[in-house]
């Protein structure tokens, strides 16, 4: 099983779902044995963050806890600051932006409001959040001192959807009529092909995963996969990732998902 070797890891939405359970799995996981996690969240002192308050309380040598609001560009640029003065010589090396909100809606029920807040978390955050993050990235590409692109090196894995799949959506969208959600993540989708086109020059890996329908407050109870189950096929895939998946749209099995 490949694993995940990246030292510095950093993830958005880390304090419910699919984010905390990642910080969990890597907590757990003995391949980097000096491994720094920086689990972002933009209400650290919350009700929503106290599962990520206590562990963070148990592994203080490894997890910070650290403010960020994917909507609120200064939140993300102070995350970045501090983010930057507690890491080493050795860069950031693998950032997942996880955070994202769902809205229900067809073309005839959408409202703008929906519209502009999906695209703001989904689409516009993690854009600041690539940017802002950008030169500790770049510092841990050129520290690793080894060939190609791996999470080990320097990676930005955006969690997407196959909502945002514009090919495969259709046939699902009796089911899930979420448009504002599936076109902010369809947005997420190309920002991650342009991430990937224009950081590749930096030997940075960029791609999206889609991890598969899972019981979260935003999955829904009727979902068949459990967090454990999704973030144990992520990580397993984020581990073997290669220039070959530059840009690409995997699922948490490995599984390709066409644009
Ligand atoms: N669950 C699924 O079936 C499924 C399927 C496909 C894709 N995904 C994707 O998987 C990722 C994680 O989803 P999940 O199922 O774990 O959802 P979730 O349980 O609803 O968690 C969403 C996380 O995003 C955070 N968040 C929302 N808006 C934010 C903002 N403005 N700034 C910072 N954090 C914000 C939430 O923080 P608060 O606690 O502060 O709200 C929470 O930590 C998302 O990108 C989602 O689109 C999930």
């Amino acid at each position: 099983m490949a694993a995940v070797k990246a030292c510095s890891v950093l993830i958005t939405g880390a304090n419910r779902g699919l984010g905390l359970e990642t910080v969990k799995q890597l907590l757990e996981d003995s391949n980097c044995p000096k491994r720094h996690i920086f689990a972002t969240c933009r209400d650290p002192d919350g009700p929503k963050s106290e599962a990520l308050r206590e562990l963070a309380k148990k592994h203080p040598s490894v997890i910070t806890i650290i403010r960020l609001d994917a909507d609120d560009p200064c939140s993300i640029k102070e995350s970045a600051k501090k983010v930057g003065s507690l890491l080493g010589s050795n860069g950031l090396n693998l950032l997942v932006n996880n955070a994202a909100i769902v809205a229900r809606g067809t073309i005839q029920t959408s409202s703008v409001e929906d519209m502009k807040n999906t695209f703001n978390t989904n689409v516009i955050g993690p854009l600041l959040i690539i940017k802002e993050y950008l030169p500790y990235l770049q510092i841990a590409a050129k520290a690793s001192g080894t060939p190609g692109l791996s999470c080990n090196k320097a990676a930005v894995i955006n969690i997407s959807t196959l909502g945002g799949s514009i090919s495969t959506m259709p046939s699902f969208f009796d089911q899930f009529p979420v448009l504002p959600y599936c076109v902010s993540k369809a947005g997420l989708n190309m920002l991650t092909v342009l991430a990937a086109e224009e950081l590749k020059a930096d030997e940075i890996l960029c791609m999206a995963l889609h991890p598969g329908w899972v019981k979260t407050e935003l999955g829904g109870e009727k979902a068949p996969l459990e967090p454990k189950e999704s973030v144990e096929g992520m990580l397993r895939v984020i581990g073997s990732l290669t220039e070959k998946e530059q840009g690409g749209f995997l699922d948490y099995t490995g599984k390709t998902i066409p644009w």
